[in-house]
């Protein structure tokens, strides 16, 4: 191959390698969520709700509680886990990569609004 069109070639690589590279929060989202919520965000008709067009959390502080201390629906055969060991950057990353795909309520989480909120989650 000709000096500069190996050059190029390896450019072309390194950009294409540096688009693939999972964010944080996708990475825990296809790691501890997709297996149940569906790599899309779908979820499974009738055993878990779809994040896309979500109809059970309506409210920020309600999200963050039900990542940390995770649920368990009467309509639905399995709860939602709970996330307590994940680290605030964790969550907030997850969630910002959720509120990618769809608005939970526009703004980003940090960390210091997740560890704010976890003290105060109800139970
Ligand atoms: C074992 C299966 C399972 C896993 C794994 C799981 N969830 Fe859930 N999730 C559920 C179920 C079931 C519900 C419904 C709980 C309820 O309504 O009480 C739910 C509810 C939700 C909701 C609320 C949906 C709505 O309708 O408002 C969000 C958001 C959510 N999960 C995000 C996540 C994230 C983020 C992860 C990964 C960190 C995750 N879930 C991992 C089963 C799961």
């Amino acid at each position: 191959m000709h000096k500069l069109s190996k050059f190029y070639f390896c450019c072309f690589l390194g950009i294409v390698i540096s688009c693939n590279r999972l964010s944080d929060g996708e990475k825990t989202y296809i790691n501890a969520c997709a297996n149940c919520h569906m790599e899309n965000g779908q979820g499974v008709a009738n055993l878990v709700p779809a994040i896309v067009s979500a109809k059970f959390v309506n409210g920020r502080n309600q999200l963050i509680c039900l990542m940390i201390e995770g649920s368990k629906d009467s309509t639905s055969q399995f709860g939602m886990p709970s996330y307590q060991k994940l680290s605030n950057a964790q969550i907030a990353n997850v969630l910002n990569y959720i509120n990618s795909k769809k608005k939970f309520n526009g703004a980003f989480f940090n960390e210091n609004e997740i560890e704010g909120v976890r003290q105060s989650c109800p139970n």
